[in-house]
């Protein structure tokens, strides 16, 4: 296994498994066949609702606590009531538990003394007040690292008003159709480490992409190593410096994404499969993600571009976009990149 050192000299390992929409009756026996091959990073959030079984798979096995690296995440969900209407998430200002009880509640299902690596999930309102508090807690020795996940430039710097610690990791979506160079160069310039997420998948499902799983490009490169073209894509952003954390409940194929470390891609496949980048968000964009972002950092260059928007940004009502958004366009966003 290789590691990542994050910004307070945590060694993070580069592989591990996503665990987000494992079914219940398939969680524990993943979770051991994953260990005994060697996964020793597990990602798990307070919103997917398996924490509890994560750690009674480790400790029915009998696996120490300081052998695996454990990443949770802190979700407006369980903050507020809320819901989805038209497929679109949103939350009542009904609290259901503090901040603070919340965090607890991670460290009582993961039934630890100690959080590895704590994440806030999305930048929702109140995403500033969740970075104090996880800061208290990572101050307190109790978590060893805290980071975000689905942030953007703005909403990381605007962390920097309110603490001095910097985010040791930021999570979000990648992959050859989402090369996201920009915001993977201000990470590392910065000394946030990246992890990818959802890069075979499609928006909360199962379904696989197969648009990159199946592309004839990636194809060609996995047949000259004889790899599978998802242990080319891994590999391109291990490559990268990015941290991987792919889910399958199966076992081959598990294997088959911890098997990256014995070939190595040339810069010019990397380059190629680089090149089909479609410079867009295919499953969760936080460009609408505008509330409780402090003013001068809603004047963010890249809040201008309607092409950074998703699709139905523009199907909501006029006050709904003012109240997400810095920006609402009369016309639809040309280029078709939106
Ligand atoms: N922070 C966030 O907001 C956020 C959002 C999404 C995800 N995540 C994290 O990132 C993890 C990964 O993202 P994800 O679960 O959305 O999707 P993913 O791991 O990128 O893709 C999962 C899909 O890829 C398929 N797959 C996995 N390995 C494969 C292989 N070797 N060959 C062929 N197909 C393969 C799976 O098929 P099978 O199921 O059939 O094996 C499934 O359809 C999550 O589990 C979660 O921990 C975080």
């Amino acid at each position: 296994m290789e590691y990542i050192t994050l910004n307070n000299g945590v060694k993070m390992p580069q592989v591990g498994l996503g665990t987000f929409l494992i079914p219940k009756q398939e969680i524990e026996r993943t979770i051991i066949t994953a260990y005994d091959m060697g996964y020793r990073m597990f990602d798990t959030a307070w919103r997917y609702y398996n924490e509890a079984d994560i750690a009674r798979a480790l400790k029915n096995h009998g696996v120490n606590r300081e052998d695996v690296f454990i990443t949770t995440k802190l979700n407006v969900d369980a903050l507020y009531f809320g819901g989805y209407k038209g497929g679109i998430k949103y939350f009542t200002n009904i609290p259901r538990r503090s901040i603070k009880s919340a965090i607890e509640e991670s460290f009582k299902n993961l039934q630890t003394e100690y959080i590895d690596l704590f994440l806030i999930h999305a930048p929702f309102h109140p995403f500033m007040k969740m970075w104090k508090a996880l800061e208290g807690f990572y101050k307190e020795g109790r978590i060893r690292a805290i980071g975000v996940s689905n942030f953007l430039q703005p909403h990381i710097e605007a962390l920097g008003d309110i603490s001095d610690v910097v985010p040791a990791v930021n999570q979000f979506e990648i992959s050859p159709l989402n090369v996201q160079e920009g915001l993977v160069k201000y990470c590392h310039d910065n000394g946030i480490a990246v992890t990818a997420q959802s890069t075979f998948s499609h928006y909360r499902s199962n379904e696989p992409r197969t648009e990159i799983i199946n592309n004839p490009i990636i194809a060609k490169i996995a047949e000259a190593h004889g790899k599978s073209t998802v242990q080319v894509v891994l590999r391109w952003m291990v490559q990268r410096n990015i941290i991987v954390i792919p889910k399958t409940w199966d076992e081959s194929k598990l294997l088959e994404n911890i098997s990256i470390f014995d070939f190595s891609l040339t810069q010019e496949e990397m380059q190629r499969i680089s090149s089909l980048d479609k410079g867009v968000f295919l499953n969760y964009n936080s460009y609408p993600s505008q509330i409780g972002l402090p003013k001068k950092y809603r004047q963010w260059e890249g809040f201008d571009n309607p092409n950074n928007y998703p699709e139905w940004y523009f199907n909501r009502p006029k006050w709904m976009r003012k109240l997400l958004g810095k920006k609402v366009w009369t016309d639809e966003p040309q280029g078709g990149k939106k």
